[in-house]
């Protein structure tokens, strides 16, 4: 894949000065994905699933088309594939579907403190209600999940195992496929926060034999307000909806109502048709470039960027030998604020702050980081401009004297 080709496809960066590196915070879109999005405004803007008219069908087909480009795409099942908001209410759902119908005082919870926000907060709060314990993987010396840790907090009480695959902060790549064998031998189900996984790296449900699996359209080139939720099937079947509305009934009575058959009984209302078109989309794009070839490019320059980083006085790197295209960094006695206000100067887009992560911010005892994240647009020449710009806010804020 040649990233100075890819570049001319995301019209963001006919802004020749522009460097983005926060595609961890949501990614660029691509003129195919932005041209569908037209395509069913223009076309056929109407609703799913309840139009007896042609251009209802057609929205209709291009909408379920998307759900079978996301069954191939983590191969999974039609059934199993719910369009969701995001990465977030996917969790949502199944921590408020699953697990507030399944759990209670005798059991545990398994997080940990490298999960964002959205793994976490659903999970405490199916913890504050059930009484079921949440219970921490303690992290190793360099802030990874391994297998030994987590064995030590695994039991046979353990019911839920709620992991990211990749961290938002650290980059790292969980050992998910061993943690979920692991589980299931003791009667536990994973669900699996992909949010960071999906963009960069091939998913096989099939495979890691996950129960549930979530992430977003907007961080792997689709457009914002789409996201998925994998569910297992027999799991989907038994789970309650957690919304009421249009579509996903059968048959309404007074006082009670039957449910379609997943995944329309999980997605009531108008779905985010236009969504779910652009990330159909969006994974047609990845499909045609080859997932695998976007992970080597990317940690082809997260490794160069990291090398070069390491050169400069001042700089402290949280996460150096991460698998994939993330970098968590400060500058010495610089708030990241201002650092990154100074790279906004530059017009590096960046990201500073907790990362919706701030167990793991904690843990690294920083007020926060400083974050680079690539995609398939950057270039060895946005790292160089960006390690510049680094090089240019420290001696800036030494000679401010900070
Ligand atoms: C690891 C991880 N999980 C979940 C989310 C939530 O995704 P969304 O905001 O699209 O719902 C994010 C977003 O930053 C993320 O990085």
């Amino acid at each position: 894949m040649d990233p100075y080709i890819l570049k001319k496809d995301f019209p963001i960066l006919d802004d020749k000065t522009l460097i983005y590196l926060d595609t961890a915070a949501s990614s660029l879109k691509p003129k195919q994905v932005i041209n569908k999005l037209e395509e069913y405004y223009e076309k056929y803007s109407t609703n799913v699933h309840r139009g007896v008219y042609n251009l209802s069908y057609v929205a209709t087909e291009m909408y379920e088309q998307s759900r079978r480009k996301a069954c191939e795409f983590i191969n999974a099942d039609f059934d199993e594939i719910v369009f969701t908001r995001g990465a977030s209410s996917a969790l949502n759902i199944v921590a408020s579907s699953y697990g507030l119908n399944n759990l209670t005082s005798d059991d545990e919870i398994i997080v940990s403190e490298l999960e964002h926000h959205s793994q976490v907060l659903p999970w405490q709060n199916v913890s504050n209600i059930t009484k079921a314990k949440l219970v921490y993987v303690p992290l190793n010396k360099e802030g990874r999940i391994t297998i030994e840790n987590f064995k030590k907090v695994l039991n046979n009480k353990t019911k839920v195992v709620a992991l990211n695959y990749v961290s938002n902060v650290m980059g790292y790549v969980t050992p998910i496929k061993e943690i979920i064998k692991l589980s299931h031998n003791v009667g536990a189900i994973v669900c699996v926060d992909a949010a960071q996984a999906a963009p960069h790296k091939k998913i096989d449900v099939k495979d890691i034999d996950c129960d549930f699996l979530a992430f977003s359209g907007h961080k792997m080139l689709g457009p914002t307000g789409i996201g998925v939720l994998f569910g297992k099937k027999e799991l989907l079947k038994e789970m309650p909806p957690i919304e009421f509305g249009g579509d996903m009934n059968d048959n309404v009575n007074l006082y009670d109502a039957t449910w379609k058959d997943s995944p329309y009984k999980f997605e009531a209302g108008t779905p985010p048709i236009a969504g779910a078109i652009g990330l159909g989309a969006a994974m047609d794009y990845i499909n045609d470039i080859g997932i695998e070839n976007i992970a080597i490019h990317e940690k082809k320059l997260k490794d160069y960027t990291v090398s070069k980083l390491l050169e400069i006085e001042d700089v402290v790197i949280y996460n150096k030998d991460a698998e994939t295209g993330i970098i968590s960094f400060n500058i010495n006695s610089v708030h990241p604020h201002d650092a990154v206000t100074f790279f906004d100067g530059d017009n590096i887009c960046m990201r500073a702050g907790h990362h919706c992560a701030q167990l793991i911010i904690k843990w690294l005892k920083v007020v926060a980081t400083l974050r680079v994240s690539f995609y398939l647009y950057n270039t060895i020449e946005d790292c160089d401009r960006f390690i510049e710009s680094v090089k240019n806010a420290r001696d800036f804020f030494k000679s401010a004297g900070f």
